[in-house]
């Protein structure tokens, strides 16, 4: 959770929820915004909304649970048809996520999705994507994709948990390295860098997923196609 009111979130999240209608597979973000989208795919179900849920992470899962969504894995159910996830930057449509730790999960759903839209508050817009790209790594293999990312010219940091001592261990039993790059100029160039280094699991640059961006205001939302 970064940046903009809840209200900004809440208008995003809504405006994405919109969306959904009768007999969808609904993937379920990650985040404070998404959350949102959650809370009204929920009241809409109990309003009488057919919909099954595939979630991206426990937290999605527990929340959409408690809204009493129906839910799926994802080899249940025949192919997604809208995503609705956050972000943590979007920068020309592509975006840094994995702030929760959830980027690998969100990945494989945002993409199987025929429609992908990411929910935001306009603190998360940028002209260049320079937050650190989270990289969820085999734990045997942080030292090696540590150095990788160095070679790259990337800063890694081991992702530590504020609650307990020791890292933060993903919903897959993994590790995060948080690489700072600076402003990044080829994200695609980046990602494949990154995608191709033993160890790495998932990194947080989706470039050339989404589809479509709901950023919400105090007072509204605005709509981008991508
Ligand atoms: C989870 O790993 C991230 O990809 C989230 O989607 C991201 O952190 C967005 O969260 P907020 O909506 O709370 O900012």
């Amino acid at each position: 959770t970064t940046g903009g009111s809840d209200a900004a979130k809440r208008n995003a999240g809504e405006s994405a929820a919109d969306l959904v209608t009768d007999g969808m597979v609904v993937g379920l973000g990650t985040g404070s915004t998404a959350a949102h989208a959650i809370r009204a795919v929920g009241r809409a179900v109990d309003s009488g909304l057919d919909v099954r849920g595939v979630a991206t992470s426990f937290a999605s899962r527990e929340l959409a649970r408690e809204a009493g969504i129906p839910l799926s894995d994802l080899d249940e159910v025949n192919g997604i048809d809208l995503a609705i996830d956050g972000a943590d930057q979007i920068a020309d449509g592509d975006l840094v996520k994995g702030g929760g730790a959830a980027h690998a999960r969100e990945k494989i759903v945002d993409v199987a999705a025929d429609r992908f839209v990411v929910v935001a508050d306009p603190s998360k817009e940028a002209d260049r994507l320079d937050r650190a790209v989270p990289v969820e790594v085999l734990p045997a293999a942080r030292e090696t994709v540590a150095a990788a990312v160095r070679s790259a010219g990337g800063d890694p940091t081991l992702r530590s948990a504020e609650r307990k001592d020791g890292p933060v261990v993903t919903d897959n039993g993994n590790l995060v390295l948080d690489c700072e790059f600076g402003p990044i100029d080829a994200p695609s160039a980046l990602a494949a860098t990154l995608s191709e280094t033993p160890g790495v699991v998932e990194h947080g640059l989706f470039v050339g997923v989404a589809d479509e961006v709901h950023v919400g205001t105090d007072d509204g939302v605005t709509v981008r196609e991508l």
